[in-house]
């Protein structure tokens, strides 16, 4: 409806599931910061901005300070380093600092970076199967603990989260983030947050967090890693920029450049993002890393004419701190003597990274205690926890029979397949320091529930990506003396993640082999599936009468496994992203636009030939081995000005004979208005237990917030006309309803 709307600028991204206050890091020290860069020559001014890779190196001599390089000791001595990423574990960790602390002339301390992405030693699951959970709580407990094992090893600074919205699974890095919708990935993010930092960042247990990869990543064409990024500024602010604004009002500490070009301008040296909106729209205060070497790309990107120019461009464009390019530390000061880059702006930056390292209380407490490390490394409670998170982020793909659960005095299960008994796949990519052998195998975890009298199979049947000489015979002989099969397939760790894109989602063809072979034996069969990203299996989809989504699920994954299938756990997660039928469909997700022909039987519609445009399964989507009914969705009011709020609410009934987890799922639409929105878009979500019969009444909050779009002005409005709304359990179907937006007339913005 073309009326006068609403214009709440800057209101967009808040749309984390819980409100939260923005939390501020306690920055204080001011005053010894300008004692500090009053003393501070510019080589120890661009030291602090500058990050060099400290792990141990096969060549480092054991004898010299517990194996770190030498050189690396030299540079730090002299101030020409604030940073250091990839060093593990308290001794080694505090035998680096020690030349900071004690050794180098102004004793400032290093930061010490790691990708603590899904746990550290104790591996979580892969974030996007965390996301399944669809449990902020849980999330944020799960960081929290990998926050606890990282800093007692020596890490202060997290590369996480890393919250990439992606609507496209062949990029290998869709693993890392929490999928396709912003409105899931912001309350993601800022439970992450939340659980890496704490409540204090000064907490001895407290690591700073860096969200990343600033930004559209996952947008690169072609699921291509790396590749180039062109979207419209109203894209970039409704999908990718939310989940870093919620990242930034939970108290972010920092923020990672991407690498990818963005319209033309690559994320690294890109001023538009880096500073008019992160700095001057969202009032962000901690620093900027580059991601590895993402200001010496800026010269092959075409962007830059070499590595002077391209510092140039990375600082004054607004990234503090240079990881592992060298950039800074070879060019800075000659660009400040020239005049191309003031001095000021170096100062600037290093107050970022100063204030950070004082927040982190590194001045006060520089070193980690190996007391510590050992015993919170893998401790009892983390291990349990990843066991829980498992189990939670699992979602029940299909249960045909009510197959699933299975009776643990089965009288004999055939366990086939190449991730049965695997203890490498299950940690997924970025497992931190994580050990195969800390990983509990789904073999073990069948074997481990199962009665006394259960007799289990094991056959591999097929390698991951080949096929094993009478691998698919003994794997058919052993489904064929069984009761039931249970196939644990899927992909490894290292077929998702950075630089691990694929062009095919299909399971690979052995995989896919051995899975119609056992499945002809008429046994029934499970299928468990260990993976990185959504996989097109439209064959088992069709054939196979349960399916289990499991990820990669960390080191607990055969307990977890086995207290789904056997239904010590009641799955209830969801997915939160699509799966495609095949590859050709993608980029596919459930808020696509409408288009001026949607998908109908007539020919010239919006469609394809060979497949229906529908997903193999939809966003949002997951079973349980219980029921639910939704009823008596009410909305009130039924109409309110652009500055108001309704209040849906639904009943939800667990209507099964079992406890069970449902996540009650709230979409909008606005379906006129003068910029086209999405068919359907998450506003609101809540995962809930009932016991049998057990009825609760969800309710939530819909304000403008939820109901707005930036317009062609880049405005933040909310316009008048009818919203729809869904209530259910997935991003179809669902209760129906609407209210009204009126005319804003006496309406006034809220401050
Ligand atoms: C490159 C990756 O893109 C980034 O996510 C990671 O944090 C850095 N390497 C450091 O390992």
């Amino acid at each position: 409806m073309a009326a006068t709307a609403l214009v709440l600028c800057g209101q967009a991204s808040r749309n984390t599931a819980r409100a939260d206050a923005p939390r501020k890091l306690e920055m204080g020290a001011e005053a010894r910061i300008d004692a500090l860069l009053s003393q501070m020559t510019l080589e120890e001014k661009i030291g602090q901005l500058t990050q060099q890779f400290g792990g141990r190196h096969q060549d480092a001599n054991p004898d010299v300070a517990g194996g770190v390089r030498e050189d690396l000791l030299g540079a730090i001595r002299a101030g020409r380093i604030g940073s250091v990423l990839g060093a593990h574990g308290a001794e080694y960790t505090n035998a680096i600092q020690r030349a900071a602390v004690e050794e180098s002339r102004l004793r400032i301390p290093l930061i010490l970076g790691n990708d603590v992405i899904h746990g550290y030693r104790t591996v979580f699951p892969i974030p996007l199967g965390e996301a399944a959970s669809w449990d902020c709580d849980l999330v944020e407990r799960t960081a929290r603990m990998a926050a606890v094992e990282a800093r007692a090893a020596g890490t202060h600074w997290t590369f996480a989260p890393m919250v990439d919205i992606t609507r496209d699974p062949r990029w290998g890095r869709i693993a890392e983030g929490s999928g396709e919708d912003p409105f899931l990935g912001s309350a993601m993010a800022a439970a992450r947050v939340r659980g890496f930092q704490g409540t204090s960042i000064a907490a001895p247990d407290a690591v700073l967090a860096c969200v990343k990869h600033y930004v559209a990543y996952g947008g690169a064409e072609s699921g291509r890693d790396y590749n180039t990024v062109d979207c419209s500024e109203q894209r970039l602010r409704e999908l990718y920029l939310p989940p870093f604004h919620a990242a930034v009002r939970a108290g972010c500490g920092s923020l990672m450049s991407a690498f990818n070009d963005l319209n033309g301008v690559p994320a690294s040296a890109n001023r538009f993002t880096l500073d008019r909106i992160l700095r001057q729209e969202w009032g962000f205060d901690g620093f900027v890393v580059s991601d590895w070497n993402s200001i010496g790309e800026l010269v092959q990107h075409g962007y830059a004419a070499d590595a002077k120019d391209a510092a140039e461009k990375a600082l004054l464009a607004g990234v503090d701190m240079d990881m592992s390019s060298f950039a800074y530390r070879e060019h800075l000061s000659e660009l400040v003597e020239q005049g191309s880059v003031p001095e000021s702006a170096i100062d600037r930056s290093v107050r970022r990274v100063l204030r950070a390292k004082f927040a982190l209380g590194l001045f006060d407490n520089p070193y980690a205690d190996p007391k510590v490390e050992a015993k919170v490394t893998l401790c009892d409670a983390h291990r349990q926890l990843a066991r829980e998170s498992a189990a939670r982020s699992m979602v029940l793909l299909k249960n045909e029979g009510g197959l699933l659960p299975l009776k643990k005095d089965v009288g004999s299960l055939a366990v086939i397949g190449p991730l049965a008994d695997n203890q490498r796949d299950p940690l997924g990519t970025w497992a931190g320091i994580g050990r195969w052998e800390d990983v509990v195998t789904v073999l073990a975890g069948i074997q481990a529930a199962v009665a006394e009298g259960t007799r289990v199979q094991h056959v591999p049947g097929c390698e991951i990506d080949a096929e094993i000489d009478g691998g698919i015979d003994a794997a058919v002989e052993a489904a064929r003396q069984a009761e039931v099969a249970v196939l644990v397939i899927g992909e490894s760790e290292s077929m998702s993640g950075e630089a691990r894109c694929r062009t095919t989602l299909d399971l690979p063809a052995a995989q896919e082999r051995l899975l119609q072979a056992v499945h002809a034996t008429g046994k029934p069969v499970v299928v468990v599936l260990l993976n990185g990203r959504p996989l097109s299996i439209r064959w088992a989809a069709e054939h196979v009468p349960a399916i289990l989504e499991a990820w990669h699920p960390g080191v607990e994954c055969g307990h977890a496994v086995a207290d789904v299938l056997f239904g010590n756990v009641n799955p209830g997660g969801k997915l939160p992203v699509t799966f495609p039928r095949a590859v050709g469909q993608v980029p596919i997700c459930y808020n696509q636009k409408n288009t001026g022909r949607p998908p109908s039987d007539d020919r010239f519609t919006s469609k394809y030939l060979d497949l229906p445009t529908t997903p193999l399964f939809p966003f949002g989507h997951g079973l349980s081995y219980t029921t639910f009914e939704f009823r008596n969705l009410t909305i009130t009011p039924g109409e309110i000005g652009p500055a108001g709020a309704v209040e849906v609410s639904v009943e939800v009934v667990n209507t099964g004979d079992r406890s069970g987890d449902e996540v009650v799922q709230l979409y909008v639409r606005d379906p006129v208005a003068r910029v086209t929105r999405p068919v359907r878009e998450l506003k609101g979500f809540r995962r809930i237990s009932l016991k049998p019969g057990e009825m609760q009444r969800v309710t939530f909050a819909l304000g403008p917030e939820h109901l707005g779009f930036y317009d062609e002005h880049m405005e933040y409005v909310v316009e008048p006309g009818a919203f729809h709304i869904w209530v259910g359990p997935g991003s179809e179907g669902g209760l129906e309803g609407a209210f009204i937006v009126s005319d804003p007339g006496a309406a006034q913005p809220r401050p």
